[in-house]
């Protein structure tokens, strides 16, 4: 069953606008079952009709090209999927994105930051009961006080599914493409499927109902974070994505979540500081952690140093931190 057939669909810009009726929906159906179906505006249609070809270009070209792009944040490649991810705003890493579609994929990265600004401005006290100022005392970097964070980012995803007819011999495939799980974040605009494949969870039904496709229409879930900091009121939405009923078409996603500090980290055991501008991360060699700075508001930089420093082997360690005066690390010795 097409979700769009079967729900309202409330036009994004009617709820950006504070639209007491468009809220008022939204809020019915984050309520309901964690999910809600949004007409696009001309924006994200038009970006999405510029992008999507230049996507699918890129994840059927040859390997030496994508792996120029190649890291957690970047291009990466599974038995069953390619993934595109960033962390946005402040945290961008231009070069990481491929040089074919790379100004066209700022702006969408920049319209989702505006977007999500506007959405959390205009449900903050009608959906979320809290005050604009509230926000600054949780753990998400896209909505920290600028004064005392330097790095504002949301986390974009373009998703490949290969949903190949004939997969590699002996790949081990999962079964399905993405099994249903809800998001830990605050909230999630998906704004494109090529194809089938994204199912959403209604509780109220017991159903599942397939996400809406092409460029028009999108959706907006709510994650862990929504559902705890309203007590339970909003549900997480929770969906999942499955294979076509007949293989050979790849499935192009793109959606962006507001995340929660802790997602953006590969391992829980790092921990900001207090205020956010500094990594902690625990030494298993030694009584002392090891503490990276974020410097000149270069988050990626220090989250690279934080991984090598957590994931590094004693008895392979090629690398030898190198300290400030502090004894913080900032960077490694060759
Ligand atoms: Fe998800």
């Amino acid at each position: 069953m097409l979700a769009n057939e079967h729900f309202s669909v409330t036009p994004l810009d009617s709820i950006l606008n504070a639209s007491p009726e468009a809220i008022q929906t939204l809020h019915k159906e984050l309520v309901r079952k964690g999910w809600a179906v949004v007409s696009l505006p001309d924006r994200f249609v038009g970006l999405t009709q510029d992008l999507s070809p230049q996507l699918q270009d890129f994840f059927s070209s040859e390997y030496k090209n994508k792996s120029l792009y190649l890291g957690k944040i970047g291009w990466s490649n599974s038995t069953h999927k390619e993934v595109l991810h960033y962390t946005t705003g402040t945290s961008l890493s231009i070069e990481k994105i491929p040089e074919s579609f790379r100004e066209t994929f700022v702006k969408l990265s920049n319209e989702f930051d505006d977007t999500l600004a506007r959405l959390v401005k205009a449900t903050s006290e009608p959906i979320f009961h809290l005050q604009e100022n509230d926000w600054k005392q949780k753990e998400f970097p896209f909505l920290h006080d600028p004064t005392d964070h330097p790095n504002r980012f949301n986390m974009l995803d373009v998703a490949y599914y290969k949903n190949a007819e004939s997969p590699p011999a002996n790949a081990q495939l999962p079964t399905q493409n993405c099994v249903a799980h809800h998001d830990p974040g605050l909230i999630s605009l998906s704004i494109y499927q090529s194809s089938p494949g994204l199912q959403l969870f209604d509780p109220e039904s017991n159903l599942w109902y397939d996400g809406p496709l092409g460029y028009e229409f999108g959706l907006i879930w709510t994650g862990q974070a929504a559902s705890d900091i309203t007590q339970g009121e909003l549900k997480s939405g929770v969906h999942q994505v499955v294979y076509p009923a007949t293989l050979g078409t790849p499935r192009l996603s793109i959606w962006a979540e507001l995340c929660t500090s802790e997602q953006t980290f590969s391992t829980k055991n790092m921990k900001w500081n207090e205020n956010c501008t500094k990594i902690v991360i625990p030494n298993v060699f030694g009584s002392k952690p090891y503490i990276v700075p974020v410097m000149n508001g270069d988050l990626s930089s220090a989250i690279k140093t934080a991984e090598r420093l957590l994931g590094m082997p004693r008895s392979k360690v090629m690398l030898r931190p190198s300290f400030n005066e502090d004894g913080e690390v900032i960077g490694f010795n060759r």
